[in-house]
């Protein structure tokens, strides 16, 4: 979907996603120390506003205006009531051309960004360029097989992907040990519907950049 498409789901009256984190993100990264975070494709912000609450200074990125409109609010709502400062900055960007600064970030994060397999690629090792050393590379997304044995997501098998997929993409930086794997696979989140509680798959990959290695990663094809 592009950014217009986006931004009108989100000037809808209701928020398009769940107030709370996902529970991947809580999962993986509750109890870690706290550091410089990149949300990427943050849409209404669930998932920065609790790194910020957790103690991290996150920089979230979409391309939807209507989305960070939302976020930002929500960030300065919820700071006004408990008087804790979130460190979040809010930037406008699409992705595909957004250049993450070099080295910086304890942890890049995307949840349920799904773009064709060639945008995803380019974006990922943008992703690993932007971790610092010891830095996490956590992303979630709704697993390709969710089309045939789960529910909602993108009906289109283009821009699902498997962890599989994940280490595909990355798979000089894994080969070469500058990252290092800690999760590849699909996982079951339950939703509730109408009917009662179902399954949906998520593809879930997280690595780490070797803590050892200081800058000087190279990108080939
Ligand atoms: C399914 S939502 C997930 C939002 C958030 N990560 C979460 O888990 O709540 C996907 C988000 O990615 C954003 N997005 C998709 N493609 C993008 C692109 N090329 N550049 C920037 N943002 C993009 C959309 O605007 C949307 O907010």
């Amino acid at each position: 979907m592009d950014a217009t498409t986006w931004n009108e789901r989100y000037s809808q009256a209701e928020p398009v996603w769940p107030k709370s984190p996902n529970k991947w993100v809580v999962n993986e990264m509750g109890g870690h120390v706290p550091g410089v975070a990149l949300d990427l494709g943050c849409g209404e912000g669930r998932n920065s506003i609790w790194l910020a609450n957790q103690g991290w200074r996150v920089t979230a990125v979409d391309f939807a205006l209507n989305a960070l409109d939302r976020a930002r609010e929500r960030a300065r709502s919820e700071s006004a009531e408990s008087g804790v400062e979130l460190h979040i900055s809010w930037v406008q960007a699409d992705l595909t051309r957004y250049e993450a600064a070099p080295g910086r970030y304890d942890l890049v994060l995307l949840t349920y960004v799904h773009l064709l397999d060639f945008e995803r690629r380019e974006l990922l090792r943008n992703c690993v360029r932007a971790l610092a050393p010891g830095g996490t590379l956590l992303v979630v997304g709704h697993d390709t097989t969710n089309l045939t044995d789960g529910t909602g997501g993108p009906q289109d098998p283009a821009v699902l992907f498997s962890g599989q997929d994940i280490e595909g993409d990355l798979q000089d930086h894994l080969r070469s040990g500058t990252l290092v794997l800690e999760r590849s696979g699909r996982v079951a989140r339950e939703v509730e519907t109408e009917d009662g509680p179902v399954v949906a798959w998520d593809a879930l990959f997280r690595a780490k950049r070797r803590p050892d290695v200081a800058g000087g990663f190279s990108f080939g094809s």
